[in-house]
């Protein structure tokens, strides 16, 4: 399901420079049984705007991406939930509990992995979880059991005597995970977990994120990765401090926006790529070309005949788009909506 937008708030998502209405859906209840219920919030600093009037909503046990280029306010957002920075308009709850009012008992609840290494790099792995039950006022027999457990899920038995700073990306962020579970949160925050960290301890990762989601655990994850976004059960899309659009990875897919009406998609499979995006992009009807793995994937006009796009005789299929083709679209379509084109990251 998209999520829910309050009624009477324009959906945030737009395409083609205005402002559609497909994820609008019926007002919530309060908090409804939803681990966050954002509405409305926006965040400044000084005069800048860094996050517009997001509504958002995620469930109970869900892991939810956040994706969206640099700079476009995820960690900003990520903060404002866990009550580091005041909202200067709108609301949210987090497990229940009023952000605004509420901040310290919120905090206590829930697990922030932040995007900067967080740990201390002089104390060994078991020093640095020691730390963190320290800070959270565990005693030392909960502290005891639920390092065991926490090192059990997590591997780390063999690393606990090694400083911090001597791990390897996978094992810092296996302990800063730890770090971040040993209260035992039902939400956690992870900001850019896997930024940097090769691919067999990215997969390690998620298998572990999956585990507690699993077990009820509610996830916001950040990414770049677009792999890791379709390993979420719905992925939000932040730009320049929008949020444009909520769903499931197939939902977005779907959005208009993604293949305008009047087009569709096609992938090239020809041994000269380069050749071939070269000419495709100076053909009328192609409104987009890009190159990837084996095949030119492109955007063209439904009613231009392949002889017309100079296809003919050449192997072409229907094409799905991805992900990544769902955030170019919807970051052009904001671009072209707000005069920010020149702000947006580089397009095929
Ligand atoms: N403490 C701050 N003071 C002023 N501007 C900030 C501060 N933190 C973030 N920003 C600005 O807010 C915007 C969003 O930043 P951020 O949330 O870090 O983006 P992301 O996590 O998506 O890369 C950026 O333009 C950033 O420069
Ligand atoms: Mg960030």
């Amino acid at each position: 399901m998209f999520s829910p937008k309050p009624a009477g708030e324009s959906s945030s998502l737009r395409s083609g420079g205005r402002v559609k209405r497909e994820l609008r859906m019926p007002l919530p209840s309060p908090t409804n049984g939803h681990t966050i219920d954002a509405r409305g919030i926006t965040i400044r600093f000084g005069t800048f705007t860094a996050v517009h009037q997001v509504d958002l909503t995620v469930s109970p046990g869900e892991v939810f991406g956040l994706l969206g280029p640099n700079g476009s306010g995820k960690t900003t957002l990520i903060r404002g939930l866990c009550g580091l920075i005041p909202f200067a308009e709108g609301s949210a709850t987090v497990l229940g509990r009023d952000v605004t009012g509420e901040a310290e008992r919120v905090r206590s609840q829930i697990g922030y992995m932040s995007q900067k290494f967080s740990l201390y790099e002089d104390l060994t792995a078991q020093e640095n979880m020691d730390f963190y039950a320290g800070i959270y006022g565990l005693s030392p027999s909960r502290t005891r059991a639920r390092k065991e457990e926490l090192i059990n899920l997590t591997g780390l038995g063999p690393y606990l005597h090694r400083r911090g700073g001597r791990l390897s990306g996978g094992w810092k962020q296996r302990l800063a995970l730890v770090c971040a579970l040993l209260h035992s949160p039902r939400l956690i925050f992870l900001d850019e977990p896997t930024a940097g960290i090769d691919p067999v301890a990215r997969r390690d990762l998620w298998n572990l994120l999956f585990r507690l989601s699993a077990e009820g655990i509610t996830l916001v994850v950040t990414t770049h990765y677009m792999d890791e976004a379709e390993r979420c059960a719905r992925v939000g899309y932040i730009y320049l401090g929008h949020l444009l659009a909520v769903g499931t990875p197939q939902e977005l897919k779907q959005l208009p926006g993604v293949t305008p009406p009047g087009t569709r998609r096609l992938a090239i499979l020809t041994t000269d790529m380069a050749g071939l995006l070269g000419r495709l992009r100076q053909r009328p009807g192609v409104r987009q070309a890009t190159i990837f793995g084996q095949a030119v994937y492109a955007v063209v006009d439904a009613d231009r005949s392949l002889a017309e796009l100079g296809l003919e005789g050449m192997e072409v299929h229907p094409a799905e788009p991805t992900l990544e083709d769902v955030f170019v679209g919807l970051s052009r379509a904001q671009g072209d909506a707000d005069g920010t084109g020149s702000r947006r990251p580089p397009i095929t």
